[in-house]
């Protein structure tokens, strides 16, 4: 990156804050948290308050990708993700021997993980300050494991990948992670994540919405949420979020690189219009759908039932109380619009 571009201090600020946060980016992993809090029982909710400390559920699920730019959190950067040897656009999908990593694991791994962390009889009595690790990472990782390119090995997730949007330069896995979804929604502030998460809210839960139809909750369903009743141990974990891996990884052949026969064809194409019209549609059932599963899953881990039905009156999410500096940090991220992602090595 030529850092001579961002000579100011405000984008060098900018810089500093936001070059480390990737995955769905702050946008879309805030998105899904607070999404998330709508479905939540009322027994999860004091429980994720309590372990929390008074952090919101939204800046707890941003936390992950900070950490794993710092040295004592690098053992956990592998877990962001699960690289899918497949063979794109042709052939896709996901298995745990073949692409989960010996050493540094993957993000179904590390969702087995912290599931157990905080299910019986791992949760110590009281629930205590122990458990603000696991809540973070899973809050974080159901979110990445929704995103396509974070379910495939090619390019390091298309991390390798240059693009363009309108003319400015990305990579791939950035465009998919943050781009998409900024412009969709305009912004990326955190009231844009309240008032997207609200949104998708409504598209799930009001019967005409874009979302509600039984076939596509269905579907969100899958064969995680069938057997209502069960605290979630490692084997449940593990289907649960194989079963996501592959949901999301359909995408990786049906449109991150459906135009493209070989797939590295798509470097340097410009991918505004249709690219960026079909993706955004995808994107927005993508952080619904995680945000829906991660109340669900929460409720699971948490009560030992999804709370399905019964989870339907909670009130709309709204912007939590944010300090001096996250105020001012909110307002440079309100103003400035994109950070090329060349540089950004996205998790
Ligand atoms: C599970 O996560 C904890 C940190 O929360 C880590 O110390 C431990 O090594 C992990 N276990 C495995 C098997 O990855
Ligand atoms: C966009 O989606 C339509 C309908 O699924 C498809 O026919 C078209 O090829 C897609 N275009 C691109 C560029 O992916
Ligand atoms: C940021 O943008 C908003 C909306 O465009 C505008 O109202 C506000 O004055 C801007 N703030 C700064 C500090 O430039
Ligand atoms: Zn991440």
């Amino acid at each position: 990156m030529k850092l001579s571009t961002y000579a100011n201090p405000l984008a060098l600020l900018l810089l500093a804050s936001t070059q480390q946060v990737a995955g769905w980016g702050q946008l879309g992993h805030r998105t899904v948290a607070l999404l998330a809090e709508r479905f939540l029982l009322p027994e999860t909710k004091e429980f994720t308050k309590h372990i929390l400390y008074g952090e919101s559920l939204a800046n707890a699920a941003v936390w992950p990708d900070y950490f794993a730019h710092k040295p004592e959190g690098r053992y956990s950067k592998g877990w962001h993700y699960i690289d899918a040897k497949d063979d794109p656009p042709t052939e896709c999908g996901v298995e745990f021997e073949r692409d989960c990593k010996e050493e540094e694991g993957c993000v179904v791994a590390a969702i087995v993980n912290m599931t157990e962390q905080l299910t019986p009889p791992n949760v110590p009595n009281p629930p205590d300050r122990s458990l603000v690790l696991p809540i973070r990472f899973l809050l974080h990782f159901i979110g990445d494991i929704h995103q396509p390119l974070h379910t495939e090995n090619i390019d390091r997730g298309g991390n390798s990948i240059p693009v363009t949007y309108h003319g400015k330069r990305f990579n791939l896995h950035s465009f998919w992670d943050s781009v998409i979804a900024e412009h969709h929604i305009g912004g990326r502030s955190f009231q844009d994540a309240v008032g997207w998460a609200n949104s998708l809210y409504n598209m799930i839960s009001v019967p005409t919405g874009k979302f509600a139809a039984i076939e596509t909750q269905t579907k969100w369903k899958g064969n995680c949420f069938n057997d209502d009743g069960l605290f979630p141990d490692a084997k449940k974990a593990r289907d649960c979020a194989m079963e996501w891996a592959n949901d999301a990884n359909t995408f990786v052949c049906s449109q991150v690189f459906a135009a493209y026969p070989n797939p590295r064809d798509i470097k340097g194409e410009e991918l505004g219009g249709k690219y960026y019209e079909n993706a955004t549609m995808v994107v927005e059932e993508l952080i619904a759908r995680a945000g829906w599963r991660l109340g669900v899953y929460l409720n699971m881990v948490v009560t030992g039932t999804t709370g399905i039905g019964k989870i339907e009156k909670n009130a709309p999410v709204e912007l939590p109380e944010l300090s001096l500096w996250e105020k001012v940090k909110e307002k440079v991220v309100e103003n400035v619009s994109f950070i090329p992602g060349w540089a950004v090595v996205a998790l």
